[in-house]
């Protein structure tokens, strides 16, 4: 079969043609786009092979495992720099590059580098009504010189009864007043259990069972 002759695009000479070679073959999606890394080069920290080879075994396929394996050497490196990637893809055996395409996809991934405490302010509606806008705002500015916080904006959390709040490291916390912030960022800074008081774990709840 002959080799189709490409369009020239808008603007291009007919005379110019791609000249990139095999541009016009079919991709082979069944070809691993790079290697695998090698166990005998890439050094991966115990703790995080283990915590990663966990998560590995609770699926039938173990490629399952790219997220909570990509948030494990998002929490060792900071974010999901190439190195945590690396390591993440040497243990998992499968291609840095796989995992690079889960991690650009899911906005709770860092794919630059990013402060370690991640504080997610919800903005969504029902925050919004209650002031999330400023709370937020306001939580940017007291974190401006910050480098560790990495003060967000997020979408509904799921915790719309104690709008307007915020997650802390995972932590759900609210309903939040400006007044509360600069007793949460020194929380994170010392350490320390962010606002206890207004934790949604400490909330009361008919079923006892469910902070437990
Ligand atoms: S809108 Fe903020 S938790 Fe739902």
């Amino acid at each position: 079969m002959s080799t189709p002759t490409p369009t020239p695009s808008p603007g291009q000479s007919p005379d110019v043609r791609p000249s990139a070679s095999g541009w016009d073959r079919a991709t082979d999606s069944e070809k691993l786009p790079a290697e695998i890394p090698d166990p005998e080069v890439v050094q991966v920290p115990q703790q995080l092979r283990e915590e990663i080879e966990g998560h590995m075994a609770l699926y039938p396929d173990s490629t399952s495992a790219a997220l909570p394996a990509l948030m494990a050497a998002q929490r060792v490196h900071g974010w999901c720099s190439p190195e945590a990637i690396e390591q993440a893809a040497c243990v998992m055996r499968v291609t840095p590059a796989s995992l690079a395409a889960v991690a650009s996809f899911y906005d709770m991934l860092e794919t630059s580098p990013v402060g370690r405490h991640a504080i997610y302010v919800c903005t969504n509606i029902s925050c919004s009504l209650r002031g999330a806008d400023r709370i937020y705002e306001s939580m940017r500015d007291a974190a401006a010189d910050e480098p560790d916080l990495n003060v967000r904006s997020f979408e509904c959390l799921g915790a719309c009864d104690i709008a307007p709040m915020a997650s802390v490291d995972g932590v759900y916390v609210g309903p939040l007043e400006e007044a509360d912030i600069p007793r949460l960022i020194d929380d994170v800074r010392a350490g320390r259990p962010v606002l206890a008081a207004k934790q949604l774990a400490h909330r009361p709840c008919a079923d006892r069972e469910a902070n437990a």
